[in-house]
């Protein structure tokens, strides 16, 4: 199997749980995204017991704060070796070129994390875009040109939909990284996804991450359903 690019979103409550649930994975090499309440509910523990697994990790912060802050929170980031990390775009270019140079100093071996932006949140739309945030732009022209600033301030991608995966990539080259939420098989239960996209859809649509959470984690046979998800996205 080629290095795998898809993220399975471990959005489990304790260390016990993601344990229990990458014990089913053993001989695979994952890449896992580590969000917000399993880092912030079991500290580096969690990002150390998964290292000794032998899997990669999107540690999945999303910081967003003066430049100098982020700068500094990235360098203690980095200490982790961890292999991607992210920023919202909206912090501006000097956040995000910040990001880079704390990432930079505070890299354990020859190579930084991978850094991504958020683009905009799948949770906001045009009438929070005009009415609550006061920016009166199509969302999509937001999407690029924030895409557009995180390349400019040296990240290697966005996070976005698979839907945008093409446009970024026509606009900013096919090296400018696009990891893309949103997956299901065509099998499953929708749940509070609003636009969804196959695996095979994601690939035809050039994301180059898939981050897959609820289709593996909540299926009866996880790893079947990974390699199922592996062969559409990745397989030749
Ligand atoms: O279970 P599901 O596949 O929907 O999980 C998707 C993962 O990707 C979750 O961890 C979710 O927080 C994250 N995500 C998302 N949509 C975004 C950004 C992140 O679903 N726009």
């Amino acid at each position: 199997m080629n290095e795998s690019r898809i993220c399975i979103a471990l959005d489990f409550k304790t260390k016990s749980d993601v344990e229990n649930f990458l014990k089913q994975f053993e001989g695979e090499s994952l890449y896992v995204k580590v969000g917000m309440e399993l880092f912030y509910g079991e500290g580096i523990e969690i990002i150390k017991m998964i290292k000794e697994m032998g899997h990669k990790i999107f540690l999945d912060l999303k910081l967003h704060d003066i430049p100098n802050t982020v700068k500094s929170a990235m360098r203690q980031l980095a200490k982790l070796d961890v292999d991607m990390v992210n920023v919202h775009a909206s912090g501006g270019i000097e956040m995000m070129k910040a990001a880079i140079e704390g990432l930079e100093e505070g890299k354990t071996s020859g190579k930084r994390p991978l850094c991504i932006a958020v683009t905009c949140l799948t949770s906001l739309d045009q009438d929070v875009l005009d009415n609550q945030l006061l920016i009166h732009e199509p969302l999509e022209n937001v999407v690029l040109k924030w895409a557009e600033n995180a390349k400019a301030a040296g990240l290697d991608g966005v996070v976005c939909s698979p839907l945008e995966s093409k446009i970024i990539h026509d606009h900013l080259g096919k090296e400018f990284l696009t990891v893309t939420p949103g997956i299901r098989l065509a099998s499953d239960n929708v749940n509070d996804q609003k636009r969804v996209t196959t695996p095979a859809m994601a690939k035809e649509l050039t994301s180059s991450y898939i981050v897959v959470g609820r289709t593996i984690t909540g299926s009866q046979d996880p790893l079947a359903t990974y390699k199922k998800v592996y062969q559409d996205f990745q397989g030749e």
